[in-house]
Formats: C-alpha cells, structure tokens, sequence
C-alpha cells in the first residue's frame, strides 16, 4: 500500500515525504509546482535514497487524481497541496476558495471512487481566529479573518461531515503553528517565491544580504518586549508529526483536530536575536506599523498531540535558526 502526498515538493510536504520514506512508508506525489521546483524530486531521491513515483497535477484534474488511484494502491492521502498567502487570498478570494475548497472536494471524490479512506489534512493555527484565549485549544471555537483562513475552516468542515457521513473515514486536522527551520542536509527548505511574506524567510533573505533590512510589524504589543509572539516548530518536528497522524489515522476511525506546536511562544526580536547569535550575521531591521490581522500572541496547547500520536516537538530555537541558515545561505556555513 502507498501514501499519496499532495504538495509533496513544497516546504512541509517534501520534509514530511523524508520523515514518511525514513519511517518505511512507499511515497506517490502529485504536485502542479505552482509554490515549488522540480528539482526538489532528485534531492528527495539523494537525501532518502528511494525513487518516489511522481505525478505533475493539480488536485483539481479528476483524471490525473484516478490515474494516481488506478495505477497505485493508495492507503491514504496526506494532503498538503493548497494556496497559501493570507494578502493574496484577500485580492483573490476565489482563486482560493476554488483551488484550497474546491480542490479538496475534487480530491475526496476520487478518494471516494476507489474506497480510499484516510486522509491527514494540512490545516493551520490560522483557525483559532482572533478570539481565543492562549495558548490554544483543539476544542476552541474556530474561524477566520482572510479567505485563506475560511478555506481551511471549511475543509476542517467538510472533512467532520465526510467522518459522520462514512463511520469507516478517518481524518485527522493538524493544526500547524509557524513552521521554520530545514533538513540537516541543506538541500531541502522553505523557497518562497518573490518577497517572503513570512517571517523567518525574510530574515534569511536579509542575512543573505538579497535584502536590506527586516520591517518588524509593531512593537507595541502587550508583550515581553513590544512585538508579535509566535510557537515556531522546526519543520523535520513537523514532518514527524505527520508521521505519527498517520499511524494514528491507521487505527482510529472519526475526525480529530490536532495542534502541532511547541508550547512556547518567541517573539520576533527573539528570533531575529536567535538568528544573530547562530549565524554571526547581524539582521538590520526598522519597527513600521502593525500588519493588518495580525494577533499579537499565538502558540499551542501541545498536549493533545502528546496523548494521541505520543509525539512533541524535541528542536528548539537556535537549532531551528541553524537549519534554516545552512539552507538559506546555500553553503553549510554551520
Ligand atoms: C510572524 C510574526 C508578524 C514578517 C502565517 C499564516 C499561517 C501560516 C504561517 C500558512 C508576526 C511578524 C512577519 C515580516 C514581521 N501560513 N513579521 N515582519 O502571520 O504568524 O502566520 O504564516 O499556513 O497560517 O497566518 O506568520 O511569519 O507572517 O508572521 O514583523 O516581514 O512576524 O507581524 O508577528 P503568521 P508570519
């Protein structure tokens, strides 16, 4: 039996196609490379050692999807693939209620046509909105402030409706807080196209000195010095979650909502302190106004994650900072 891994080459996706070859797992991939390079496909083979079949598609082509489903005994789905920016899902709203809803529709009808019924859904910290307390909780109420939010609302939606309509699905909604970090190697990363809209992105991009300095968005939070508090994970953490979903969804049918974080919240002056200290590079940045949306303090309750999957994120800050260094940088300063 395989794994089909929508995104498979994007940041999460291929990080978590390592963990899930290393853990014995057989890996398809569909990916339409719309946030992502072909070349990551050979650095998955040098890094695992393993030929993972792979299908150029988007989750939208009902053929290519039963093509996938027809030529491959596919156990399971771990769907990352989806539009990501939180501005642009506000210019565009339809291009990603389309691609992420739409998309994922498409995706569980094809799952439906062959009996596959497992799927472990890319969801985001992004649903607890800005009216919950911290840290939190999978039991909070959920919704959103941009369409890219609602797009992971309505699939967390969708796929509870799914569960009660067929006792034998079992999904599993995992709730990411701010992946950063990379593989040892060097060779896999985060790879945004254009201006990073993330923060840990554009702090490399300045430590690379491609640009000049870093706009810190408000330091005039209630918090321990002024400025946005996050729950940064390591991504390999985040891979192994996935992992752990996996043999969970293995033997448990129903949904469940699962947050993976670390339980402790940086704040942005702490992570570009972090990123100074492991690298030697000083990060040149000038406080601007807040970004619209933003929350001023988000990070988990991690415990859930720990009593079903057994599983907590081990990697801390500098080691974090470090991996995404040696990445960024390209040339294995660390
Ligand atoms: C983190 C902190 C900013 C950039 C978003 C999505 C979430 C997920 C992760 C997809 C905030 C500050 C940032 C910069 C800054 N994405 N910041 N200067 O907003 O917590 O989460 O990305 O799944 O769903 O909502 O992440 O890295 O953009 O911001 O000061 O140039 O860094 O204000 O406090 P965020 P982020």
């Amino acid at each position: 039996m395989s794994v089909l891994v929508t995104g498979g080459t994007g940041f999460i996706g291929s990080h978590t196609a390592v963990q899930l070859a290393q853990a014995g797992e057989d890996i398809v991939i569909i990916d339409n490379f719309s946030n992502s390079k072909p070349e990551v496909l050979g650095k998955l083979k040098t890094i695992t050692g393993k030929e993972m079949r792979f299908y150029e598609g988007d989750i939208r082509d009902g053929t290519v999807l039963d093509k996938i489903f027809s030529e491959n005994a596919i156990e399971a789905v771990i769907h990352f693939a989806g539009l990501k920016a939180v501005g642009e899902s506000v210019e565009k709203p339809l291009e990603y209620y389309e691609n992420n809803v739409g998309g994922t529709v498409n995706l569980l009808e094809a799952m439906k046509r062959r009996g596959c019924k497992k799927m472990i859904f890319s969801s985001s910290a992004t649903v607890y909105g800005n009216d919950n307390p911290v840290p939190f909780v999978e039991d909070m109420s959920t919704s959103a402030i941009n369409p890219y939010g609602w797009t992971k609302v309505m699939i967390e939606h969708i796929l509870e409706s799914v569960c009660a309509s067929d006792p034998e699905f079992s999904a599993v909604l995992l709730r990411y807080f701010n992946p950063i970090g990379a593989h040892k190697s060097g060779l896999i990363g985060e790879d945004p196209q254009g201006i990073p809209n993330n923060l840990m992105p554009y702090i490399m991009k300045v430590a690379a000195g491609e640009l000049p300095y870093l706009r810190v968005y408000g330091a005039d939070y209630d918090t321990v010095d002024g400025t946005g508090v996050r729950d940064f994970i390591h991504v390999v953490d985040l891979a192994d979650g996935h992992v752990a979903a996996l043999r969970y969804a293995r033997a448990h049918a129903g949904v469940e909502a699962v947050n993976l974080g670390t339980g402790k919240g940086t704040s942005v002056f702490e992570l570009v302190s972090a990123v100074e200290k492991v690298t030697g590079i000083k990060i040149p940045y000038e406080v601007v106004g807040r970004r619209t949306g933003d929350i001023a303090i988000c990070y988990a309750d991690a415990s859930k994650a720990k009593r079903l999957f057994e599983w907590k994120a081990k990697r801390g800050i500098e080691e974090m900072c470090e991996d995404s260094a040696r990445w960024a940088l390209k040339n294995k300063i660390l």
